[in-house]
């Protein structure tokens, strides 16, 4: 994962996923006051997300997600929409056999 993301310092994008992800879940709506509308899948086209890609960052996700140690209703609607968005975020289909 580390090598897809362009800058060295991943202090920014921490702080644009965070900010995402706070406004996501209905909280305050600094993300789209300092960039825009979210358009997630056009911020995403730059980069090769296939279905490896795919995998290694549901994985971390659910690695910090099992450090949160959230009520199960809200951990299981917290994965789903981390899944569903993940899968809509695919661009790159893997080369046909
Ligand atoms: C499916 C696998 C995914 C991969 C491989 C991936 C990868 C990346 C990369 C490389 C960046 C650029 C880093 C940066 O400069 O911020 C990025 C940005 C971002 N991603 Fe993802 N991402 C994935 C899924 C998701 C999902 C599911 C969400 C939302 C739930 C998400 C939210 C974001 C946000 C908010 C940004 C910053 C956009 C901006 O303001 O520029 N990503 N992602």
């Amino acid at each position: 994962m580390r090598a897809m993301y362009p800058e060295e310092d991943l202090g920014p994008a921490e702080e644009r996923m965070a900010l995402f992800l706070i406004q996501f879940w209905g909280g305050p709506r600094s993300y789209s006051e300092r960039r825009g509308h979210p358009r997630l899948r056009l911020r995403h086209a730059p980069f090769r997300v296939d279905r490896a890609a795919h995998d290694a960052w549901l994985h971390h996700m659910r690695t910090a997600l099992d450090t949160l140690h959230l009520p199960a209703p809200i951990e299981q609607q917290l994965w789903n929409s981390l899944t569903t968005t993940a899968a809509v975020m695919i661009n790159t289909p893997e080369d046909p056999a």
